[in-house]
């Protein structure tokens, strides 16, 4: 595994959450942060919808989207990207390793590792048209 750099946060043991499910960790950073399991693996997005401030973990979660409960605009909780309007542009993702130990969220990784182009230089912000 390549080294991690940048803030991280332990989440405790995960290994509880099965496909579908998703957790607040209100305390990270200025929105807190929504973990979502999608085909076994752990996403952290932002909990924060990019249209008009609303918190995502409030939303609905199928597949590796999460839909907003204000408005509908829908996020892939692998990489952040938006699906369309409402929303204009994505949100904030960050890398989660899951290991015997816990889960542990990178607040600054760029993901660049597992997720190629469209991460920005700052917690992964993915900005989209
Ligand atoms: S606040 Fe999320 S779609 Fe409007």
């Amino acid at each position: 595994m390549a080294e991690e750099s940048g803030e991280s946060l332990d989440l405790g043991d995960l290994s509880e959450m099965a496909d579908g499910e998703m957790k607040c960790f209100e305390d990270v950073g200025d929105y807190g942060i929504v973990v979502c399991r999608s085909a076994g693996q752990l996403y952290a997005l932002e909990d924060n919808c990019s249209h008009a401030d609303t918190p995502l973990s409030e939303g609905r979660f199928r597949g590796a989207k999460i839909t907003c409960p204000l408005h509908g605009a829908q996020f892939d909780v692998r990489d952040g990207t938006h699906s369309g309007p409402p929303a204009w542009e994505g949100v904030a993702c960050y890398k989660v390793v899951e290991s015997d130990d816990g889960a542990v969220v990178y607040l600054s990784s760029n993901n660049d590792d597992d997720k190629g182009d469209g991460f920005g230089e700052v917690g992964g912000m993915f900005r989209t048209r």
